[in-house]
């Protein structure tokens, strides 16, 4: 029975993420934003905090929190900015969880432990410049040389990619099965920044995320040693599919945060506003939506703690965590779109924060499933045409 009452560790671990949120994020966010820059402070922030170690067992360096833990810390991260959440969602989601679940000891003595203590940042790259949700349609390929295997192609839309040491890559090993777009032919690799032939940069001009790092990862003639490979030859499909399920969650997390975020903007804005001799709150049309803001934060919340609880039980949460990141996703554009309408023209200036949450509400729509592929998959489901088979690897269960 799924239990909505969180547990002391849940609460404390909510706490240091709401701590990072007021006292660093919240005074100067707006100052990096304008200036496109991320948060000098941030990390190390997270650091200190031990925010970086989430759901990695403590032998590994880790905080060994449950799964709800890290969506609390995504939700209480992005009430601050989205790019604060991006971190958990790329270094815990997309890379620490899957290196947990999926690489070998050796691997994770090298590749997770210091990440786990925040000393090396990793991030993910499956995206390319002409493949997005048509995941099988990356062209990075790797090809043995020796016992190494060496990498070409480009990976964009990176998070993390001028920050991160690690990156968990996603290329073709076998070419025949590239021709004929058959996943097994997919591998995953650990390739480290300071390899030769690594190269990243930023993308400039977002819509949003402004203070978040966001780019690309060149690759030329990239050495990378046999064993970097992740799991097995032909499994890095499962392998980066794995990884979005974890991803998602944490966006679906957050995303509640920035409808929280819009919620508490509006309701304080709307009681102290005055038009027509009265507060815009006593106006029936505000108050409606200011109610859409509360519903849509109430369900998006249960759909996400739905898809933790079947994480901290090992049960599999492809269906709820798409469905949770879809839902979550649609009501945070859609709260932050009312919360600029609450606060009229001074919502269309940065004076007030609803500018950039209308901004980053975008994102999320399209980053890690768009808004259609979710919309697909939960149709598929309800047709029977796509069934969650119990996998051959999930995660682990956590300390807590
Ligand atoms: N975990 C593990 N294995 C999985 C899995 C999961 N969640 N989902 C599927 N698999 C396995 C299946 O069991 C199947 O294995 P077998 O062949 O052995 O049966 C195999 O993978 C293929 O599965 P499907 O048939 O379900 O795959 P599909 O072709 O139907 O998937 C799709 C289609 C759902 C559209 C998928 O391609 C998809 O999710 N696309 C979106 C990709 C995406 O989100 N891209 C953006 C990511 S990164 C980003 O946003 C940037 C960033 O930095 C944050």
């Amino acid at each position: 029975m799924i239990d909505f009452e969180l547990t002391e560790n849940q609460i404390a671990v909510r706490d240091m993420a709401r701590d990072v949120t007021e006292k660093v994020i919240k005074p100067t966010i707006q100052e990096y934003d304008r200036a496109h820059k991320p948060h000098p402070d941030l990390l190390p922030a997270m650091a200190k905090a031990n925010l970086l170690g989430f759901c990695i067992p403590e032998k590994y360096g880790g905080l060994g929190t449950d799964y709800i833990s890290l969506g609390l810390a995504c939700e209480e991260l992005e009430y601050g900015d989205t790019s604060a959440r991006v971190v958990l969602s790329v270094h815990i989601g997309l890379y620490a969880l899957p290196v947990l679940t999926w690489a070998n000891e050796e691997q994770k003595q090298k590749y997770l432990v210091p990440i786990a203590r925040g000393e090396k940042i990793g991030s993910f790259g499956l995206t390319e410049p002409a493949a997005g949700s048509d995941a099988v349609g990356i062209q990075t390929t790797a090809v043995k040389g020796g016992n190494d295997w060496i990498l070409n192609g480009e990976k964009m839309w990176i998070s993390l990619a001028d920050l991160a040491d690690y990156f968990l890559i996603f290329a073709w090993t076998d070419l025949d099965k590239k021709a004929k777009r058959d996943h097994s032919g997919l591998s995953a690799f650990i390739v480290e920044r300071e390899w030769q032939g690594v190269s990243t940069g930023k993308i400039p001009g977002k819509l949003g995320v402004r203070a978040g790092n966001t780019g690309f990862i060149a690759m030329q003639d990239v050495r990378v040693p046999g064993e970097n490979l992740v799991y097995e030859e032909g499994q890095g499909f499962k392998v980066a599919m794995f990884c979005l399920d974890q991803g998602r969650y944490t966006v679906a997390a957050g995303s509640c945060g920035l409808i929280k975020a819009c919620r508490d903007a509006s309701v304080e804005y709307a009681k102290q506003r005055e038009t027509f001799q009265k507060p815009i709150a006593d106006h029936q049309l505000v108050k409606q939506m200011i109610a859409n803001m509360e519903a849509g934060y109430e369900y998006s919340s249960y759909l996400w703690m739905k898809a933790g609880w079947l994480k901290n039980q090992g049960m599999r949460s492809t269906k709820a965590t798409s469905l949770a990141k879809w839902i979550a996703c649609r009501e945070a554009e859609k709260a932050a779109a009312d919360a600029v309408q609450v606060f009229g023209a001074y919502g269309f200036s940065d004076e007030y924060p609803v500018e950039r949450f209308y901004r980053n509400s975008k994102g999320a729509s399209i980053y890690e499933g768009t808004r259609e592929i979710h919309t697909l998959m939960q149709a598929d489901y309800a047709l029977g045409y796509r069934v969650d088979k119990q996998l051959e690897r999930d995660l682990p269960k956590t300390d807590q």
